[in-house]
């Protein structure tokens, strides 16, 4: 049948657009549940706020670390937040004026053992990429330090492990990016920390201040994908951060624990503010 296969393509973009439409009208939650969910996550970080935890915070200078860090401040939820990273940031808002900073040689990260020591919990947002670093440098620190810096954690007490990983990581991926993370995530599990949450996260929607001319054009083909599709290949770092606090503030009894970039998204819009956007 001529013009058959055209048409039928038209009406599959047609298709796809309507569904992208009704995903967007519709409200996954109502208003009174979304309320009640915001309330009860209130009630869990008052209580977490109680039990007087400390962290560390590894990537603390990275965009999702510098975020993350925010929350914590914002949110009071530690006695104690240490920063550990391999040169002292300055901070001028007086809210930072509490934290710890321990400076540390990545090469030499056994020399600095004490600084992992006595942390509830621990998050790590360390990386790179092969473009900035060489695929040797790559594997340096999204592997070896990301690794080494978790056994530390782990001989010094730290009983629930965060992890920044990455969507799609796989430890048999061909592709390095990918192999390299799923390798990390699954070394670190075998640490068996108390608690392991592993945070696989789709392409970061920030305002990266450095220049990644790659990133900056994906971002930007993302622009209406994400808006039809949140939750499919993006997530605001502000979600991100606010998801890997609710997550742990939440009692669960699963000692291994992995968010894809859905569950990300599901748990980051709990509690978020109304004029973030603004
Ligand atoms: N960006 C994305 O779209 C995306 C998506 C999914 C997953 N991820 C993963 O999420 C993690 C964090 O990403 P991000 O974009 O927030 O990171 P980022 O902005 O690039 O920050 C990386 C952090 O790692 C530190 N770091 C880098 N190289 C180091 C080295 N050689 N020695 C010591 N510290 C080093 C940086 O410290 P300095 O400030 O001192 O350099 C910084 O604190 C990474 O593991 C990344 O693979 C990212
Ligand atoms: C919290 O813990 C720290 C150190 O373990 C302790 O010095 C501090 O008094 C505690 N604070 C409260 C309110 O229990």
């Amino acid at each position: 049948m001529p013009g058959g296969e055209s048409s039928w393509g038209i009406v599959g973009w047609l298709l796809l657009i309507a569904a992208g439409l009704l995903h967007f009208l519709e409200d996954p939650s109502s208003e009174p549940e979304q309320l009640s969910m915001n309330k009860n996550i209130i009630a869990l970080r008052e209580g977490y706020r109680k039990l007087n935890r400390s962290c560390f915070i590894l990537g603390a200078s990275g965009e999702t670390g510098k975020e993350l860090l925010k929350e914590v401040i914002k949110s009071q939820l530690f006695h104690k937040i240490t920063l550990i990273g391999r040169r002292k940031i300055t901070f001028e808002d007086e809210a930072y004026k509490d934290l710890v900073q321990e400076v540390v040689d990545f090469e030499k990260l056994d020399d600095f053992s004490a600084a992992f020591q006595g942390h509830d919990v621990g998050f790590c947002c360390l990386g790179t990429t092969k473009a900035k670093a060489g695929e040797a440098g790559f594997i340096r620190v999204d592997h070896d330090y990301v690794l080494k810096s978790a056994q530390l954690a782990k001989a010094g007490g730290c009983r629930h492990f965060n992890l920044e990983s990455s969507k799609g990581a796989d430890k048999s991926s061909s592709y390095l990016y990918l192999r390299v993370k799923g390798q990390v995530e699954a070394e670190v599990q075998e640490l068996d920390f108390e608690r392991y949450s592993v945070f696989r996260p789709a392409v970061l929607l920030c305002d990266r201040q450095e220049s990644r001319p790659t990133e900056w054009i994906a971002r930007k083909m993302l622009v209406p994908i994400s808006y039809l599709f949140p939750s499919a290949l993006s997530v605001p770092v502000t979600t991100l951060v606010r998801a890997m606090v609710n997550n742990m503030v939440m009692q669960n009894d699963k000692r291994v624990e992995l968010l894809d970039n859905k569950a990300i998204h599901e748990l980051g819009k709990l509690g978020e503010s109304k004029n973030e956007h603004a």
